[in-house]
């Protein structure tokens, strides 16, 4: 199904920001992680009583690419409380198709059931997992949210086992590329953005959608990426 907005997005009359606006953003980005992200135990926001942790433009994005993608499945690395993945889930139960596969090597308690989601315990990169997830996947069309180990290494072996599961026209995101100074937390060492440069440094089959960071304050710049495989750029 095509998307009914079309190309509603795009919005090639807006000026890029001057210098001074774009240091407003990064001041309000970095006000917004230390009082909200940061203490990720005492997280403020909830998506229907669970947790969830990230930023609600971020949110209000997922539920666009949901909308204009419809993917059969969405994979996400990293469940943690469980709320991101019941806010997938029922977005797709909106659209009326679709269902979430998460995975984290940890169990929380009070994690959401929910008919769409299926859990898996154990490491994103371990090769049974990724086994389970090619044969659960098959050859539908899949959505990638990478949100686990945020450590470069970690996250670049994410991007090389799972952006074969992702069909042209679909979406891997990673998640938290904001870390390492991108702008905040200076000290976290190689994180997401450092796995994103490498891949899309050997890969041509990606491209970044800046459209997803159009809200101005995203929690993953440069971390919305489409498979793109004819090679074209995005209009
Ligand atoms: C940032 S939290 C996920 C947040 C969640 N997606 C949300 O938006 O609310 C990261 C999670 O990744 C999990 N994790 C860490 N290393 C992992 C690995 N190797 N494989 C799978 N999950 C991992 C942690 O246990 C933690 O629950």
């Amino acid at each position: 199904m095509s998307s009914p907005l079309g190309n509603y997005f795009v919005d090639r009359d807006q000026p890029p920001l001057s210098s001074e606006e774009e240091e407003v953003v990064r001041q309000f980005h970095d006000l917004y992680y230390r009082r909200w992200i940061a203490k990720a135990d005492t997280i403020n926001l909830s998506w229907f009583g669970h947790h969830v942790l990230k930023c609600p433009l971020d949110l209000w994005i997922y539920q666009e690419l949901l909308v204009r993608a419809r993917p059969d499945v969405v994979i996400e690395t990293g469940t943690k409380f469980g709320g991101s993945a019941l806010y997938l889930a029922m977005i797709l139960d909106q659209i009326g198709h679709g269902r979430v596969i998460t995975i984290d090597i940890e169990v929380q308690p009070d994690r959401p059931a929910h008919p769409r989601i299926s859990y898996i315990t154990g490491s994103s990169i371990d090769a049974g997992v990724i086994a389970q997830l090619r044969q659960a996947v098959g050859r539908q069309r899949a959505m990638v949210v990478l949100d686990s180990d945020h450590c470069a290494a970690h996250v670049y072996e994410e991007m090389i086992a799972y952006s074969p599961l992702v069909q042209a026209g679909d979406y891997l995101i990673v998640e938290d590329t904001n870390v390492n100074g991108h702008p905040v937390w200076p000290d976290f060492g190689p994180g997401p953005m450092e796995a994103v440069d490498k891949f899309l440094s050997e890969n041509d089959d990606f491209v970044i959608d800046q459209r997803c960071e159009r809200f101005l304050m995203t929690l993953n710049p440069r971390g919305y990426l489409r498979r793109n495989e004819l090679g074209t750029t995005l209009g």
